[in-house]
């Protein structure tokens, strides 16, 4: 065990390509037939939405490199941390002048050139692209940029990851800017943002943002248990060796989970088998999908657990409780003795999460992003530190003294959030 470490396919990370992109061909190719119409097709400007870990940024990627071969000229950027129109302003620089900026990696593709660096990366077409005149602002850079790519008879994609995180200012001003150019001047600048789901309360929220909610929109979710065996096989055997569907029946118990998951369980995999050089068996895939359990718990499960507010907390625990699937509304009021309001809140924050699903208005099911296993767990934690009093000011008789606070966790203070539940923007004290 473990001399196969480095040659382990497998990606339990954020952000790496995988191997083998599992359960997304269908998506990939709506998208692609939206960008070959052109600026008139509502899925021109594309807005992939999901939990951590769906692979947003994966299939950004593939979306990237599908574009790149078809001659499109990129810019892509995150929205992490403000200062988005100044990384734009780096790649348009870098596109009309790359020798002179000095940007990571630069490769002659062609007559095209290559970026790729910095944490983001320009591609360019099969043709020169001339400089904007100097002093033109992004907006005005872009257009120019698109009607050049236009009069070549391609396109231009600017991508942006991490929109949940943008800076409200600047994604304003990024949505206006995309608006004027594809929308009223319809030239091909087509645009695909990734995020969270936090965007449906924040970016989505307010009444100013009009370009986003126009965006078409693409929840990106969980894989079946059919594409995550699949996943696996196929990243397997993308490494030349290979794992039957027997074999990797155990994967099946865990019901829908994330490509991050899959990863996680496909990775344990390779090292406990041995793989390329031994096959894997059955065993060794149940060993894997425990291993797994334990990892995604201590990595995702508990963190996402206390972002949550209290309510939803209280809400997902009795709804596992009540069997998790098509449970009545009604009984969940009851049984959370959470008020209307406070929960209807809670469901919309959790449906906006990913972790529940409304099949019909009165019925709520859970999705599987939290197991029950993770849920009846952390649920437990939550019930002996309010029955030890251990967040006094939160508790009365083990119960959240003010369910209408948001009560998420302070990041650089100690203290939850007091804000009401649901609230805009930052939390505070
Ligand atoms: N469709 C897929 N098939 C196989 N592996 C995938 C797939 N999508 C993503 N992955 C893998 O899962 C991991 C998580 O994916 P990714 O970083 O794209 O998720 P994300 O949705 O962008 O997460 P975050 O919300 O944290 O940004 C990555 O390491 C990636 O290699
Ligand atoms: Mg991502």
């Amino acid at each position: 065990m473990g001399h196969n470490r480095a040659s382990n396919p497998f990606t339990p990370d954020f952000g790496q390509t995988p191997a083998h992109l599992a359960g997304r061909g269908k998506t990939l190719t709506e998208i692609e037939s939206h960008f070959a119409v052109g600026p008139r097709a509502p899925g021109f400007t594309t807005l992939l939405i999901g939990p951590r870990g769906t692979g947003k940024t994966a299939l950004l990627n593939a979306l990237v490199e599908s574009c790149r071969s078809e001659g499109w000229v990129i810019v892509s950027v995150d929205a992490g941390t403000p200062g988005i129109h100044d990384r734009i302003g780096m790649v348009l620089d870098w596109l009309e002048h790359p020798d002179r900026t000095g940007l990571g990696t630069v490769q002659d593709w062609g007559r095209g050139r290559e970026l790729i660096g910095a944490g983001f990366f320009g591609l360019s077409a099969r043709w020169e692209i001339a400089a904007a005149p100097p002093r033109m602002d992004n907006r005005h850079r872009l257009a120019y940029l698109a009607s050049q790519a236009g009069e070549h008879d391609t396109s231009v994609l600017l991508c942006v990851d991490e929109i949940h995180a943008g800076d409200q200012q600047e994604m304003r001003r990024l949505g206006d800017d995309i608006q004027h150019i594809t929308k009223r001047e319809s030239l091909p600048l087509a645009f695909l943002g990734a995020g969270l789901g936090d965007i449906y309360r924040g970016l989505l929220s307010g009444t100013k943002m009009t370009f986003f909610h126009r965006c078409h929109r693409l929840e990106v979710g969980l894989l079946t248990p059919a594409q995550a065996v699949n996943g696996v096989r196929c990243t397997v055997r993308a490494a030349g060796a290979d794992a039957g569907a027997r074999e990797l029946a155990p994967i099946l118990d865990r019901g829908d989970i994330t490509p991050f998951h899959m990863q996680v369980i496909g990775s344990h995999l390779w090292d406990l088998s041995g793989l390329p050089d031994s096959p894997a068996g059955e065993w060794e895939t149940a060993k894997s999908v425990e291993l797994a359990d334990a990892e995604m718990m201590n990595k995702v499960h508990r963190t996402a657990w206390y972002d949550l507010p209290v309510p939803c907390r209280r809400l997902l625990a009795e709804l596992r409780q009540a069997g998790g699937a098509g449970v009545s509304t009604r009984d969940l009021k009851q049984s959370t003795g959470l008020a209307a309001a406070v929960m209807s809140h809670a469901r919309r924050w959790l449906q906006f999460g990913g972790y529940i699903l409304q099949p019909s208005p009165r019925q709520i099911t859970l999705t599987g992003l939290m197991p029950d296993a993770a849920i009846e767990r952390l649920a437990e934690e939550d019930e002996e530190v309010w029955a030890a009093g251990e967040d006094a000011d939160e508790t009365t008789n083990g119960r959240p003294a003010d369910p209408m606070r948001c009560g998420k966790p302070m990041s650089r203070v100690p203290g939850r959030c007091t804000l009401r539940l649901g609230h805009a923007g930052g939390c505070r004290r």
